[in-house]
């Protein structure tokens, strides 16, 4: 058994993507560990949230957590906000981190071209995110983190920030590794399959949310751009829209994607992507139902609760461990 922690951001309603890569599997990997999951609301303000909405989005994560079978008894579902030794790790841990190190993330590369070329400020908190994370998965000693593949070199950096942190200080914390799927780990925007699907896309055909109704999934998945060619293969790099298609099959059904281009051998793309829409509408519809029920539900603020409990417990004696190796406070 191990340690599992993840963690999302709630800067908007989530995709398919975000839970194809990373929701799926956090409720696979209840059963078998122990699992701490939380809702990244520090993180999510490193670019600027309309205060309303960023609530509302937390109120929705939690409930999509539990609509997708996260069950509280089994773990912990938590606000990274409710747990300050997150911010208090992030500062140990920035003073440990080089300039250099941070320069190199895409993530921030990418979000920071994105923001200077729609005339936004780039918040120096946009610049150390990746430290915050650290900070999550550190302090937990989590030994899984399963993400997409977006988020694996952010994963790496901890690795690189526990180890220096072992050898200057002693052995303090576990080295992560990442679980990254082996199929859905980067489901493709749909209009652009070159481009991961994101939530904060500015067109909407883009992506596909959790809560699309039935008739837009349908709608979205149909006019998703394809090819020329006419055969349902799996070619990432000719065929980045079909075979975009066929990781999202098959990871929602777990069938596997040579199987599908079998099944598909001769058949229209028109009838291939009508299947996969009734594979996503089949899916998403039965969590849709829950989540409606749930957001009006006490249950939420419940789980929340019991969940920063828990981990204020578990992050409270670690913080104090560090802060006492590094050489902070009065205690000898
Ligand atoms: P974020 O929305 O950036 O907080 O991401 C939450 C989780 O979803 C992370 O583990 C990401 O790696 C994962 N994720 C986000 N977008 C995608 C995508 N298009 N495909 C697969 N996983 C994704
Ligand atoms: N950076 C992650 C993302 O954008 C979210 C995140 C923050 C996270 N802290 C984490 C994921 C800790 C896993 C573990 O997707």
């Amino acid at each position: 058994m191990a340690r599992i922690l993840s963690g999302i951001q709630p800067s908007g309603t989530l995709t398919i993507g975000n839970y194809i890569g990373a929701l799926k599997n956090y409720v696979k990997l209840q059963d078998e560990h122990e699992c701490l999951f939380f809702i990244v609301d520090l993180h999510a303000i490193t670019v600027p949230q309309d205060r309303q909405k960023l609530r509302q989005n937390i109120r929705e994560i939690t409930a999509l957590y539990l609509a997708c079978g996260l069950d509280p008894k089994k773990v912990s579902i938590f606000l990274q906000s409710e747990v300050p030794a997150h911010s208090e790790l992030n500062w140990v841990l920035t003073c440990n981190t080089g300039m250099g190190e941070l320069e190199r993330m895409t993530q921030f590369k990418d979000k920071s071209a994105n923001a200077s070329g729609k005339g936004h400020h780039i918040g120096a908190g946009l610049f150390t995110y990746p430290v915050l994370m650290a900070s999550d998965i550190l302090l937990y000693d989590a030994e899984m983190v399963p993400v997409g593949d977006d988020q694996k070199q952010h994963l790496e950096l901890s690795r690189d920030l526990a180890e220096r942190f072992n050898s200057r200080f002693g052995d303090t914390f576990t080295v992560p590794k990442p679980y990254i799927p082996p199929v859905g780990a980067r489901v493709m925007s749909l209009q652009d399959p070159t481009k991961k699907m994101s939530k904060s896309d500015d067109n909407s055909k883009n992506y596909i949310l959790m809560t699309d109704e039935p008739g837009v999934i349908r709608k979205k998945i149909k006019s998703a751009v394809t090819d020329m060619d006419g055969s349902v293969t799996y070619d990432r790099a000719n065929k980045p829209g079909i075979s975009n298609l066929l990781e999202i099959y098959s990871a929602l059904t777990g069938d596997p994607i040579d199987a599908l281009e079998a099944k598909y051998e001769g058949a229209g793309y028109g009838a291939f992507k009508a299947d996969v829409a009734e594979v996503v509408v089949a899916e998403l519809e039965p969590i849709q139902k829950k989540m409606k029920e749930l957001l009006s539900s006490p249950l939420l603020d419940e789980v929340l609760d019991e969940g920063a409990a828990a981990a204020n417990r578990l992050a409270n004696r670690k913080i104090k461990k560090v802060h006492h190796k590094v050489g902070l406070g009065r205690k000898r």
